[in-house]
């Protein structure tokens, strides 16, 4: 059985990833006595060998903590650049070697889910743990960060709403999501948007503005546009500001607009995505004591369970066009684009 793994967070962070090293760490050193060390900034750490010892103090007071207590960085060690001056998958592997580490533990998005990959195929023994606010990596029901970033958004545009209305104005919201709409359609329908509009949808000016003037005919003097980061626009503007300036320069409406940001990713973790981290972790230090490795731990309907990295690399998970909340909105009247 494994006697002493590494564990790491690589990419953006998110709300929930403390609660998972948490899990991760607790599970193996109570009930397997298994010792662990984290690297420090991802996969940089990895590289330059940069870590500390997890011990139970270490671990106490995770559960509720944002961001991630072993820092991340974007640092991918498969990708040379010609100013590298040593090959850092090389280095990164003769670390493990060096500090006799049986299995590594891998915790990010989509980026890292695809170096977890070539690790598995550089031989080293590696489980993986989804985390992301934008919710897009495929093979898990839900990643941990989504449930709060999407609390914030709602609470963010619930205040739009009092504003919109004393003003009579078009608000528009631009959440983050990077290229799949999770966050928009989750938020915009919680937060009771008009509009909502994602990536994965077309949308066109004329239908958007059609949806206002049609709330104004019913003697609605405002609206909520709920937008989400990856949408197309013109390629100079951000979305937001893009779908903002398209609505008041064929409306002459007063409209403005709000871009939310990283305070998404920031902060606490809801108690669902601090269960689900959890959750998430305790099941990775199993699949380690398994030797069940190349594999991405998942949410799967209510069960967690694991599916294999070499399926999961390289793939989004983008919100479907027949997804019960855009089929129920349509239905109420929202304008998805
Ligand atoms: O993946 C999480 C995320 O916050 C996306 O929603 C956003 O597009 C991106 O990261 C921002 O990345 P960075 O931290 O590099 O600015």
């Amino acid at each position: 059985m494994a006697k002493r793994i590494g564990i790491l967070t690589a990419g953006g962070d998110c709300p929930g990833i403390n609660a998972t090293i948490r899990g991760v760490c607790k599970t193996a050193i109570h009930q397997y006595g298994i010792e662990v060390i984290g690297f420090h900034d991802g996969f940089q750490g990895a590289i330059t060998g940069d870590y500390e010892e997890m011990t139970d103090n270490s671990l106490t007071g995770l559960l509720y903590m944002g961001g991630t207590v072993l820092g991340t960085s974007r640092a991918k060690p498969f990708k040379q650049f010609p100013a590298d001056t040593f090959n850092k998958a090389d280095a990164m592997v003769a670390n493990f070697e060096k500090l006799g580490l049986d299995a590594i533990v891998c915790i990010g998005g989509n980026g890292t889910q695809k170096t977890a990959y070539k690790m598995v195929q550089r031989g080293i023994n590696v489980v993986s743990i989804p985390k992301t606010i934008d919710n897009d990596v495929w093979g898990t029901d839900q990643t941990f960060g989504f449930d709060t970033a999407v609390s914030i958004a709602t609470e963010a545009i619930d205040r739009l709403h009092s504003t919109a209305s004393s003003h009579k104005r078009v608000m528009v919201i631009e959440v983050m999501g990077h290229k799949a709409g999770w966050i928009s359609l989750y938020s915009g329908m919680a937060g009771g948007g008009d509009i909502i509009l994602l990536p994965e949808l077309e949308y066109q000016i004329d239908s958007i503005c059609n949806a206002v003037y049609s709330r104004i005919h019913k003697g609605k003097a405002y609206s909520i546009v709920v937008v989400a980061e990856g949408l197309p626009t013109d390629g100079q503007s951000n979305a937001g500001e893009y779908i903002a300036r398209k609505i008041r320069e064929t409306m002459g409406l007063e409209t403005r607009e709000t871009v939310l940001g990283y305070v998404q990713r920031g902060g606490a973790p809801t108690s669902f995505d601090r269960n689900l981290a959890t959750r998430m972790g305790g099941y990775a230090t199993d699949l380690i004591v398994r030797e069940d490795y190349g594999r991405m731990v998942a949410l799967q309907g209510t069960l967690i369970t694991s599916v294999p990295l070499e399926e999961v690399g390289g793939k989004t998970r983008m919100v479907p066009s027949d997804h019960d909340l855009i089929v129920e909105g349509r239905k109420m009247g929202i304008c998805f684009g």
